[in-house]
């Protein structure tokens, strides 16, 4: 499947099966659960994929082995951000004409990618199974990777809930405007207490000042501190930056294109941060990203352990 010719990539892509990838090990070696980061918002257009993005690139130039998953089912876009050119993707997985691995897209400097369809209006009306349904499937991907970015459409439909329950840390992403700041509200509240999510990571974009980015942040703890029960943590701010434009524009990640401006430096400080989050110790008892891997890695229960001893 092709991306339309005005967003013509700069460069290709190549479809990568795991067994092309470097390094592939299978489940039964025991790889390690990656680390899996939900971004949401709510609103659309305050910077999801922008985040998601460089993010994830910002992982994969600081050695991370990084998957880059597009949910946005309706109108993905990672892939014309990144100027690739997938042969197929979720729609196809979910038509059955193709499986998850064979959907993986090689990315600059070593990140995978698994790109969503645009403008395939079905793809917004699956079945709560269904979301769940590829949730599970990642556990098949026998892929060594250390951290997966999931990049979420706007909103808080059921695969949007979905997404960021099953990840182990949700990244909000607010920008200074009214709506958005309800809609991150709206977003945390449906979260809190209908997925049991008790931790979130405040991102301010698109911010003037610093400052701005704190204000934000404390408009959305009073509120959350008085009616819910989770936890925000503030992960910091992304200035507004021409440079992100024209790195948009380029289709590069601007932490690949403009390394030193100031949002790539802010992009480059919030992976280094996200990489400093305490994991939880294994499953947590929902539906979860990679969830045989987090079986196989938690701790035993202490009667099993003396038991075994
Ligand atoms: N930090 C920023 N500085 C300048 N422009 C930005 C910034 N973040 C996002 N944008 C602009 O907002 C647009 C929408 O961003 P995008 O990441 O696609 O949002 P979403 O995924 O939430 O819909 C981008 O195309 C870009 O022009
Ligand atoms: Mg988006």
């Amino acid at each position: 499947m092709q991306s339309p010719d005005f967003n013509a990539p700069h460069r290709t892509a190549s479809g990568v099966t795991p067994q092309a990838v470097p390094h592939v090990r299978s489940a039964a070696d025991g790889a390690a659960a990656p680390r899996v980061i939900a971004v949401a918002s709510g609103k659309g257009g305050v910077g999801k994929t922008s985040v998601s993005v460089n993010l994830a690139t910002a992982l994969v130039n600081a050695g991370q082995r990084t998957l880059l998953l597009d949910t946005d089912l309706g109108l993905a876009n990672v892939d014309v951000m990144l100027g690739l050119s997938p042969r197929f993707t979720l729609a196809d997985v979910f038509a059955g004409r193709c499986e998850l691995r064979d959907t993986l897209l090689a990315g600059p400097n070593g990140l995978m990618v698994v790109p969503a369809a645009s403008g395939k209006r079905h793809m917004t009306e699956l079945t709560p199974q269904q979301h769940v349904g590829l949730v599970h499937a990642f556990s098949e991907l026998d892929l060594p990777i250390d951290t997966m970015v999931v990049d979420n459409a706007a909103g808080i439909a059921d695969g949007v809930l979905t997404f960021c329950q099953a990840a182990q840390d949700v990244i909000v992403v607010v920008c200074d405007e009214p709506a958005s700041v309800t809609d991150a509200y709206a977003l945390i509240k449906v979260l809190s207490r209908e997925r049991g999510v008790s931790r979130v990571q405040v991102l301010a974009n698109q911010v003037q000042h610093a400052v701005e980015g704190r204000q934000l942040f404390e408009k959305l703890e009073r509120v959350s501190a008085r009616f819910l029960d989770v936890t925000l943590n503030y992960l910091g701010a992304i200035p507004r930056d021409e440079w992100l434009r024209r790195a948009i524009q380029r289709q590069e990640a601007v932490v690949d294109a403009f390394p030193s401006c100031p949002s790539a430096i802010a992009f480059r400080d919030i992976a280094r941060r996200s990489r400093q989050w305490q994991s939880p110790a294994g499953p947590r008892g929902h539906v979860e990203f990679f969830i045989e891997r987090l079986i196989a890695q938690a701790p035993a229960p202490a009667a099993a352990r003396s038991a075994a001893a």
